[in-house]
């Protein structure tokens, strides 16, 4: 058995990428999280390949995920659709996907576009709301950077969800009339939901959305020297906000409920964005 190293595999997975859809030159890639498949439809002059074809790539585990790369265009600008994504929760391993995102880097993306569902830690924000990531609380402690040599995984954070971009979405969300919230995402590993009690905590730690994924993306694009725009779909009231039990199942289907409007959410904005 040949061994390879991550840098081989990302080789070969822009060898097949470029096989596959020659010439194909994606700006802006996204990582279409929980309810934000629907945009998939809307690219035009799509090309798959799945993620099982693409070395670099992870293999997913979470029902509903695909796990395919889209390449196309929305409005008229090249994209590279992650269709499904590896959370650490899968594996306990915070860097599933390096590859991917660095694979998306030496094609020549310059801006990764994160969308996640997440946990509402604010009543004004209910479930079916859409919400900017303006930061991020890193509460899992754990980074994708590790075992990076020397002084290049010490990355500066402070500007980590680009100030540009956000202006950008913020405004073309306005123009096409959706409600756009905007916050600070707390990241957890999960996969089990908060306690009231960590709820209460997050909140007072000045998060206002709270999910399993995201961030160790973000860290890994902001290293691979790519700007960062996040979108969170709340889907839910953290624990113990409301009366209620939470699901993945109910996760699920208020993510299916908000879908039509998160498409047309990222349409809007897609276009938009100077990458
Ligand atoms: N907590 C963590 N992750 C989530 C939630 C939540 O309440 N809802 C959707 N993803």
């Amino acid at each position: 058995m040949t061994t390879t190293t991550l840098q081989d595999r990302i080789q070969l997975s822009l060898a097949r990428i470029q096989q596959r859809a020659p010439g194909c030159a994606p700006r802006l890639g996204l990582v279409l999280g929980s309810g934000w498949d629907g945009i998939a439809e809307l690219v035009d002059g799509a090309i798959d390949i799945a993620y099982a074809e693409l070395p670099a790539f992870p293999g997913l585990g979470v029902a509903g995920h695909a796990g395919t790369l889209r390449l196309g265009q929305i409005g008229g600008r090249a994209v590279a659709l992650l269709r499904g994504r590896q959370p650490a929760y899968e594996t306990g391993d915070a860097a599933g996907m390096k590859g991917a995102v660095r694979t998306l880097a030496a094609l020549g993306c310059s801006s990764l576009l994160l969308t996640n569902a997440a946990g509402s830690l604010e009543p004004h924000m209910p479930p079916g709301s859409l919400m900017l990531i303006s930061d991020h609380l890193n509460i899992v402690q754990r980074t994708p950077l590790h075992d990076e040599p020397g002084a290049s995984r010490f990355i500066d954070m402070s500007a980590a969800y680009d100030a540009n971009l956000r202006d950008q979405a913020a405004a073309a969300a306005e123009a096409a009339g959706i409600e756009l919230h905007e916050g600070v995402y707390a990241w957890v590993l999960g996969p089990q939901f908060e306690t009231p009690a960590e709820i209460r905590m997050l909140r007072a730690m000045g998060a206002q959305a709270v999910g399993m994924s995201t961030v160790p993306e973000t860290i890994l694009a902001r290293h691979a020297g790519l700007k960062v725009l996040g979108l969170s779909m709340l889907t839910n009231l953290g624990a113990g906000m409301a009366p209620q039990t939470l699901s993945h199942a109910h996760t699920l289907h208020t993510a299916q409920a908000t879908a039509a409007l998160a498409a047309r959410l990222l349409a809007a904005i897609v276009p938009a964005l100077d990458v």
